[in-house]
């Protein structure tokens, strides 16, 4: 079996190759190992996984370079490719207010040279991933995939809900079998250096006060990566390519899904979490207290998230596996490890 994935140097990208490479799944991966965060930590996660790749002794063939390029992708003209997961983006709901462009061109143009290239590839199944922010400010909560999702509130949402939409495009006209995954806040070790869970970790390891939005009025469903790894995997295993004819008609009002081949899934934990418990938890993990600076409500921000994952449920018997007691406990202890090599 042969995987194209993009943002491998990435924290879910990273934990999904690492799953991959121990499935003896051939992976090429993809990534412009960019400055958005610390590119010492992507730089760290693709030498694990070249290494995990000889233990396993499977293929873990490394690419640097930029999706929004599309003369980048000549190189996979003559591999066969069973999947393509495409998990390259430029991330973060605030970083969306101060950089726009990034988002267009690693977004937009990027997912248009993906889909361009299952459009090759034709019986690959495309599996990218969208967002929990897709939602807005929407209060029919929890959030189901019925929702027609059209009130994005910051670009990286809008963007995100674009590639939903263009991915439909594209099952529509050629038929590429899509599959779009709205992740809901994932964490885990290895997580992203602009998360809360590490921005919180890192101000409480230096003494610095952590900043808590909406004076910590905030409920989120947060999702361990090891779930979000779980479902891509069995949908790689289970998604075969279907053939079909184009139909004048789209047969369903569910936004989530149509006659042609193309779905959206919640990913979720589907057991919310208020933001002060999270804390509470990360000072259980530290074992040390934070200093707290309470702030109002930021600007694009969402108050509340909660995913219903019937729909997921129901195609790969999809349950949420790890707690978030355990999952910020072992966050916590990756970080601790982490935290002495890279402060
Ligand atoms: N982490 C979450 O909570 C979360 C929630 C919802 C959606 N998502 C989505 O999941 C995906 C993975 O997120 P993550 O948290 O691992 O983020 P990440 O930033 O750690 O990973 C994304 C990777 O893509 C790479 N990349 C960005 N633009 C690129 C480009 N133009 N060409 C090539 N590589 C590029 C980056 O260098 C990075 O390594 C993203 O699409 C993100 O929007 C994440």
């Amino acid at each position: 079996m042969k995987i194209l994935l993009t943002g491998a140097a990435g924290f879910i990208g990273f934990h999904l190759a690492k799953k991959f490479l121990k499935e003896k799944i051939q992976v090429y991966a993809i990534d412009n190992l960019n400055n958005y965060y610390d590119v010492r930590i992507k730089k760290q996660r693709i030498k694990i996984l070249k290494r995990l790749a000889k233990e396993n002794k499977t293929l873990f063939k490394f690419y640097k370079f930029d999706i929004s390029k599309k003369e980048n992708f000549k190189k996979f003209d003559k591999i066969k490719l069973n999947t393509i997961v495409n998990l390259a983006a430029q991330a973060g709901v605030r970083y969306s207010l101060i950089n726009p462009h990034s988002y267009i061109d690693s977004n937009i143009l990027g997912f248009l040279n993906i889909l361009e290239l299952a459009r090759k590839k034709r019986k690959t199944t495309l599996i990218y991933a969208s967002t929990s922010s897709v939602y807005g400010g929407s209060t029919d909560i929890p959030f189901n995939e019925r929702n027609n999702a059209v009130h994005p509130l910051q670009l990286y949402a809008a963007t995100k809900r674009s590639n939903e939409l263009m991915a439909h495009s594209y099952s529509y006209l050629y038929g590429i079998n899509t599959i779009g995954l709205r992740f809901f806040t994932v964490y885990g070790p290895w997580s992203r250096p602009d998360m809360s869970l590490y921005t919180f970790a890192k101000n409480i390891m230096q003494n610095k006060p952590i900043k808590i939005f909406n004076n910590g009025d905030h409920i989120r469903d947060f999702t361990y990566v090891d779930d979000i790894v779980f479902s891509i995997f069995r949908l790689t295993k289970i998604s075969k390519f279907r053939e079909y004819k184009i139909e004048k008609t789209i047969k369903t009002s569910d936004p989530s899904s149509s006659s042609a081949p193309f779905e959206v899934y919640n990913i979720g934990n589907d057991r919310p979490t208020k933001l002060m418990y999270y804390i509470n938890l990360i000072e259980k993990g530290l074992g040390k207290k934070a200093k707290k600076k309470y702030l109002s409500f930021q600007k694009g921000d969402i108050k509340n998230t909660h995913a219903n994952v019937k729909k997921l449920i129901k195609k790969i018997k999809y349950k949420p596996s790890t707690s978030i007691e355990l999952g910020v406990k072992s966050f916590c202890e990756w970080f601790l490890d982490h935290y002495k090599k890279f402060k």
